[in-house]
């Protein structure tokens, strides 16, 4: 599997630094919270989902990754602020209200998010894929998407939850932009409508079993580990899949959803094996 990260990395510090009139700083929030060293998935996940359905990553590929990553990020700076998780640490660093304050934080999420389709209405060689993918961002992201599922998360705090609304919570707040991932690889490879509908699928999928674990990972491994605070789940009263499940059975929940992420890609025979390993790797994830 070719490293894509040191790639991604560098396209996503080189787009803000190259972008005129930021002011240096907010510039130097923005490339903080940036160039902290993030997973990448999201990002990833477009390349893959690109190059299965076209044979190669192109142009619009690496582009759409950086924004969808930017929109990622953004969530994260927001999700630590003091008045959702209250977070001091994200990707082994101070999170950013901590490192900057938080009118600099909420800005710097707001200059990333906008950012992100600014790129998409830029730098997208063609007019109906770069409104493609602008249709999906905004959709996964937005208030019927992303935010829902975190206006969602913090109304279920310190209630009993039930599985019905825990799995819209682990959805909208994070499987949506797996899927949307997923489904702008594939655009950005010219993906006909059947090739979408499967890639929606399996990144709908992997997307609540990475939720899942995350939610396993916050009582079982260590800040040192996640390079964000953990355990703090179960002190802010969340509701989670270890709480409502236990370990165990999250994680054969877990399991379940891979397979059925590595069956939805069937129509691309073993051509999808590295998307069918990501699912299964997702599942032994230490951070
Ligand atoms: C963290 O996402 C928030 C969730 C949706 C679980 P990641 O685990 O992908 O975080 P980074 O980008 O690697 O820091
Ligand atoms: C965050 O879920 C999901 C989004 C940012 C949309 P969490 O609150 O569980 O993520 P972490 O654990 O802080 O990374
Ligand atoms: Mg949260
Ligand atoms: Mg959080
Ligand atoms: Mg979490």
């Amino acid at each position: 599997m070719h490293n894509k990260l040191p790639a991604i990395n560098e396209l996503l510090e080189r787009l803000v630094v190259e972008q005129p009139g930021i002011p240096d700083d907010l510039r130097r929030a923005m490339v903080y919270t940036l160039s902290a060293p993030g997973k990448r998935i999201r990002s990833m996940l477009v390349l893959w989902c690109c190059e299965l359905v076209s044979g190669r990553e192109n142009s619009n590929a690496r582009i759409a990754a950086a924004a969808i990553e930017m929109v990622h990020t953004y969530s994260l700076v927001h999700d630590d602020l003091p008045a959702m998780d209250d977070d001091d640490l994200r990707r082994g660093r101070p999170t950013c209200h901590k490192a900057f304050d938080e009118a600099t934080a909420i800005l710097t999420g707001d200059a990333l998010l906008t950012l992100a389709f600014g790129l998409l209405a830029e730098r997208i060689d063609d007019a109906a894929v770069a409104v493609a993918l602008v249709r999906e961002l905004a959709q996964a992201a937005g208030a019927a998407g992303m935010i829902a599922g975190q206006v969602a998360d913090l109304k279920a705090e310190n209630t009993e939850g039930c599985l019905e609304s825990l799995e819209y919570i682990h959805i909208h707040k994070t499987a949506k932009m797996f899927r949307c991932a997923a489904v702008m690889g594939g655009l950005c490879g010219r993906a006909d409508r059947e090739q979408l509908e499967a890639l929606a699928r399996y990144g709908l999928k992997i997307g609540l079993g990475f939720q899942i674990a995350d939610d396993i990972l916050d009582v079982s491994a260590s800040s040192e580990q996640l390079g964000k605070t953990a355990g703090k789940d179960v002190k802010a009263a969340k509701c989670t899949y270890p709480a409502l499940l236990g370990i165990e059975r999250s994680k054969a929940l877990e399991r379940q959803l891979a397979d059925e992420a590595a069956a939805a890609l069937e129509l691309f025979g073993p051509g999808a094996d590295v998307l069918r390993q990501l699912a299964f790797a997702l599942l032994d994830r230490e951070k």
